[in-house]
């Protein structure tokens, strides 16, 4: 793209225009003469890329509606691709597309970015164009310009997030009103939260694909979407929401990204965070991602994680940002160039909640504890409550490492008196806060 003189119009194309690309169209609406004023540049919406035509869309004319890629990038006076159409195939190739002929893009794809982007950056370098990507993770926190801008120096040494907004929300409504697993995530899909598969939410695929964007750009490494183990909320249940807060526990969906060893280790798994520490306080669909230096100690930044105007307020930074600093900007090489490894997950540690329900009979206790100690776990506290002829135990251990924990988990299993599968939840503990 060109340098624009103040004042000059700026063409986006969209790509997408659902939850996320109406607001940005309504934003534009409401606040552009403060934009203009502020930036100098007038922006107006282009071509409009939907599935479907025959849906209208507040402040986008019929004629702009388009079901053909074409005549979005054939627009003559095309500056700018802002992408919210989501998916991998076929918005790659349209973000290759606008990239290779030196159109800039914005994109709120995490699923994408977290699987291409040192191959789409390279190709903006090459380009002397820029690709933005702010939106894909925690909805309106500037997140991605803070790592990538303010902290590239301050050598991070772990980001400790919650960067799900459905699963916050469902996991607050649960604990707060008592809501259903199910009526709790109908409304948060309601409220336009969830991604239009919403297993991508609660299975923590989502959380992963954000928490390899911000590893990668937090310790200039290349983490792909397929290096983040990961697991949901999906296999939580009202019952462990409500022991955990007897015991003092708030559960949220985590990210961990750490630098051990000068290794990198992320993953994405349900935690027990203890009630005071400062992310159990992060309710409803907020994200918070806490960063931590020694330069800088710790920072955490809160705000709105989902919904189509918070992240349309992203989408519309980056654009900016883009406006501001024409060509390729800079940093656009800084997201990998420190190439560390990827340290096994399977080594990491943490503390264990383990509930099971096992047969109400002499010994069965003696049993369990006597497989923990044989993977050499220590238990901290144990709750057993009679139901019937079953009884519920609860089991928090101390520090371990997963390997033991899964070798424990795989012995538990094959003992007869244990009745259906054991649930297991990390714990956050001072240790590995
Ligand atoms: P959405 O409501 O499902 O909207 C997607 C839009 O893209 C729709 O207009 C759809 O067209 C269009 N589209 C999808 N596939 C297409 C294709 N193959 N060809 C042409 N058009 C296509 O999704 P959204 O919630 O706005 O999310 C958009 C992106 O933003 C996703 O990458 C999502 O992960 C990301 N994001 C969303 C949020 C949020 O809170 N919603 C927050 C951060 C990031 P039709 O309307 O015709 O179906
Ligand atoms: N579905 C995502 C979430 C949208 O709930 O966090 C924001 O990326």
């Amino acid at each position: 793209m060109s340098e624009h003189s103040p004042g000059h119009r700026v063409r986006i194309g969209l790509l997408g225009c659902g939850t996320v690309g109406q607001a940005f169209i309504a934003m534009l609406h409401e606040h552009g003469p403060t934009i203009a004023r502020a930036s100098g540049h007038e922006l107006e919406i282009g071509r409009v890329l939907v599935r479907s035509i025959e849906t209208p869309r507040a402040g986008v004319r019929p004629e702009q509606l388009t079901t053909n890629p074409d005549d979005v990038f054939g627009d003559s006076e095309l500056d700018l691709i802002v992408e919210v159409m989501g998916g991998i195939d076929p918005t790659a190739d349209y973000l290759r597309r606008a990239l290779a002929s030196g159109i800039p893009v914005v994109s709120a794809n995490k699923q994408l970015l977290s699987r291409q982007a040192p191959e789409l950056l390279a190709l903006a370098q090459d380009a002397d164009t820029q690709v933005r990507f702010e939106a894909s993770v925690c909805g309106a926190i500037p997140v991605i310009k803070v790592l990538r801008e303010s902290l590239l120096a301050a050598e991070i040494s772990a980001v400790t997030g919650i960067v799900n907004g459905t699963t916050n929300y469902i996991l607050t409504e649960m604990s707060r009103t008592g809501m259903s697993y199910e009526d709790a995530l109908a409304t948060a899909q309601a409220l336009g939260y969830a991604e239009a598969d919403p297993s991508e939410d609660v299975g923590g695929a989502d959380a992963a694909a954000k928490m390899a964007i911000l590893a990668s750009i937090a310790f200039h490494t290349n983490v792909r979407f397929d290096d983040v183990p990961y697991e949901g909320i999906d296999r939580l249940s009202a019952e462990d929401i409500e022991l955990a807060g007897d015991l003092g526990y708030t559960i949220k969906l985590l990210g961990v990204a750490k630098l051990t060893d000068g290794g990198v280790s992320v993953r994405v798994h349900p935690a027990l965070i203890p009630h005071e520490h400062r992310l159990a306080a992060v309710s409803g669909p907020d994200n918070a991602v806490l960063l931590e230096s020694v330069a800088v100690r710790q920072i955490m930044l809160v705000g709105p994680g989902a919904g189509g105007t918070e992240t349309a307020s992203a989408v519309l930074a980056d654009v900016l940002s883009i406006l501001g600093t024409p060509n390729r900007g800079f940093l656009q090489n800084a997201l990998t160039d420190a190439g560390r490894p990827l340290r096994d997950p399977d080594l990491t540690s943490s503390a264990f909640y383990v509930r099971l329900r096992v047969s109400d009979r002499p010994g069965v206790l003696a049993q369990i504890a006597s497989v923990f100690a044989e993977a050499e776990i220590s238990i901290g506290s144990v709750i057993q409550q009679g139901e019937g002829d079953a009884a519920r135990l609860v089991l928090v251990t101390h520090e371990t490492q997963e390997r033991r924990m899964n070798t424990a988990i795989s012995a538990i299993r094959d003992v007869t008196d244990v009745r259906g599968e054991p649930v297991v939840v990390r714990v956050l503990t001072k240790e590995n806060a």
